[in-house]
């Protein structure tokens, strides 16, 4: 389905039928969006107006006084031009409540009066020849090392001694690797496929030899928003170096995107209206072990913004835990930089600090959930610990001091953009702590100054729109193709054999619609759908933005492709012209080439004669 390059080894064994994750039919999806009106469903949560062909309101995602959300109905797509939010019914949802991508097909499905069909399980559904993808090697490792773990007393009395039961590694697909070099050869009886060392099961040597990445260790799972398992975290049993071993970053799994437990804790974020933030995966486990099931982990990388934008949409409060040592305020501190512009005055962000020597798990071990829960509830609101972390660096008693203290915060509170309400308090605050009124303190800042600022000050300085991406032959040819299914039959692909994502996007489109059924609308919906939760989703997106404005018709979007083809083939031609005439000055130049610079040469003569021949595609 996904086109891995290169990953099209054939595994013997018919995979485990595994329940979890499944695939819904295309058929049904196809169905469902066709009855699903955006328009009607984003309507039940916020008030939209008509705004000429489209519907627009002010955007749920970050904080704005003017309306840039907007919602099409002909492409059934919302996109806000303030934050660059974006996607389809199901995207909103997702988004918007915190669904994961069945329970988001499910709601949709329900509120149109559609029964869920009996889906299929996706593994060991396919075809042989279409070789495995990296999700069914992930799926097929989780297993595999679940299943070690069943048969290893001596990890199983690892977990016994932390304190975890049987129901809490159920729960988080705790698994086991096993001692010894080339364990996966079980799971996996192709051990030198290309694949495995994609996934990052499996290292290679210099000398070429292969072997387990993951050797005697717990085996945490890292499972994505939508159920599926896109890395792995092993830590040694007792003492050993590193101790926490992760997967490297791969095409599914990019550290600074996800959060350990996510899946597992989403229902209970939604009911406590709270996501707790903690260090380790085994904080996240011994919480819930304790009923804490609101916790999520970084994976032994610094908070980012991706995190905290992620967290915020499902939650209205974000507590941050830290160890109370000198590397936890560290990470606090960087946390709370990374919150500033990302914070909305509609929610709290708060930093927890456990007392020196603790972490979540050993705290809630030894003082259980309701004590733990009492230090939770008296997390420190962010405004509280920035201006006690700068009074703490200066002296205010000086006038050094206090001009340092408001050199130091300028930066700080400039950045808390979608907060206006937040940032003018914050600015009080400083003012008060340097000795200054608040007029002075924006004199200092320039504040007054700049038109610009001035009206930042009235409404929240929107963020900048992503600057659109240049337009290339495949972009543009792309958005034809979403907009018309069947066009990749017309194209000359060989042509686009880059690595750029969209050479491999187009490439992977022209896949996807060869084996669809031709479609009268809504194709671009179903390729937005497919496509969700690969490498290629943002490109998607984007197209899909950018054609919300285009408002190209199917017609139209066939009629241009059409006209552009035999301008395609002859930049192709010039190309192939270009790479023999290189080989004639080299002097490696054969007969079979000159045949081939005639041939071509004839060709583009041919095409120069006719009309549009040299009509500009982009
Ligand atoms: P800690 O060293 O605080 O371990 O690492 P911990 O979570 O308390 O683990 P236990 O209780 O000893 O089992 C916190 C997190 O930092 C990352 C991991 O994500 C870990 O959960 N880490 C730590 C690594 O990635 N590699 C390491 O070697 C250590
Ligand atoms: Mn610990």
């Amino acid at each position: 389905m996904f086109p891995w390059r290169g990953c099209r080894g054939k595994f013997l064994q018919v995979l485990d039928l595994s329940p979890q994750p499944r695939v819904i039919p295309d058929s049904f999806k196809r169905d469902l969006l066709n009855r699903v009106d955006i328009v009607d469903l984003i309507q039940r949560h916020l008030p939209l107006k008509k705004a000429g062909a489209n519907y627009s309101a002010c955007c749920p995602f970050h904080n704005e006084k003017s309306p840039s959300f907007t919602v099409s109905p002909s492409k059934q797509f919302y996109h806000c031009f303030g934050c660059g939010a974006h996607g389809d019914a199901i995207g909103f949802l997702m988004e918007y409540s915190g669904l994961g991508y069945i329970e988001a097909i499910k709601e949709l499905a329900a509120g149109a009066g559609m029964t869920m069909p009996d889906f299929e399980p996706r593994f060991g559904k396919k075809k042989e020849e279409d070789g495995p993808d990296l999700h069914d090697i992930m799926q097929r490792a989780s297993q595999y090392y679940r299943e070690q773990l069943k048969a290893s007393p001596h990890a199983i009395e690892y977990l016994k001694r932390r304190g975890l039961s049987g129901q809490i590694a159920a729960r988080f697909g705790i698994g086991y690797a096993p001692e010894g070099w080339q364990n996966l050869q079980a799971a996996f009886p192709k051990y030198d496929d290309k694949c495995l060392k994609d996934a990052g099961l499996v290292i290679e040597n210099d000398a070429g030899k292969r072997y387990d990445r993951f050797r005697d260790r717990i085996m945490f799972p890292i499972v994505n928003q939508r159920g599926f398992v896109i890395g792995f975290g092993g830590r040694v049993i007792g003492a050993g170096e590193p101790k926490y071993l992760n997967s490297p970053e791969t095409p599914l799994f990019e550290k600074g995107r996800e959060l350990y437990g996510l899946p597992q804790a989403r229902q209970a974020i939604r009911d406590a209206g709270r996501v707790l933030v903690v260090e380790g995966y085994m904080d996240v486990v011994a919480l819930a072990h304790h009923g804490v099931e609101y916790a999520v982990a970084t994976l032994g990388t610094a908070t980012t913004p991706v995190h905290v934008h992620k967290l915020l949409r499902q939650a209205d409060e974000i507590v941050f835990s830290f160890d109370g040592d000198a590397a936890g305020r560290k990470a606090a501190w960087h946390a709370l930089e990374v919150s500033l512009p990302a914070t909305l005055d509609q929610k709290a962000i708060r930093f927890l600090f456990l007392p020196e020597g603790e972490d979540p798990d050993s705290y809630v071990r030894a003082e259980g959930k309701q004590a733990f829960e009492d230090l939770v509830g008296r997390a420190e609101p962010l405004s509280t610990y920035l201006l006690t972390q700068l009074r703490a660096r200066v002296d205010t008693n000086t006038a050094e001091g206090r001009s340092r203290l408001l050199h130091e915060a300028k930066p700080l509170v400039m950045n808390i953009t979608s907060a206006p309400a937040l940032q003018l308090q914050l600015l009080k605050h400083v003012a008060d702590l340097a000795g200054m009124t608040q007029t002075e303190v924006e004199q200092q800042w320039e504040l007054r100054r700049t038109k610009a600022f001035a009206s930042a000050w009235e409404k929240p300085e929107l963020p900048k729109l992503p600057r659109a991406a240049p337009q290339s032959v495949q972009r543009w040819l792309l958005k034809r193709m979403l907009i018309k299914s069947g066009l990749a039959r017309e194209l000359p692909l060989e042509r686009f054999c880059g690595e750029d994502v969209e050479s491999r996007g187009l490439i992977a489109l022209a896949e996807y619609s060869l084996v669809q059924p031709e479609q009268g609308s809504n194709f671009d919906a179903l390729v937005i759908d497919h496509f969700r939760g690969t490498e290629f989703e943002t490109l998607f997106n984007q197209l899909r933005s950018e054609l919300m404005v285009l408002n190209l018709s199917p017609e139209q979007a066939d009629a241009e492709f059409r006209d552009s083809l035999p301008k395609l083939e002859r930049d192709h031609i010039d190309q192939q012209l270009n790479e023999l005439q290189a080989k004639a000055r080299t002097g490696a130049f054969s007969r079979a080439d000159a045949d081939r610079m005639n041939e071509l040469t004839k060709r583009k003569a041919a095409l120069d004669r006719r009309p549009n021949g040299n009509r500009s595609v982009v």
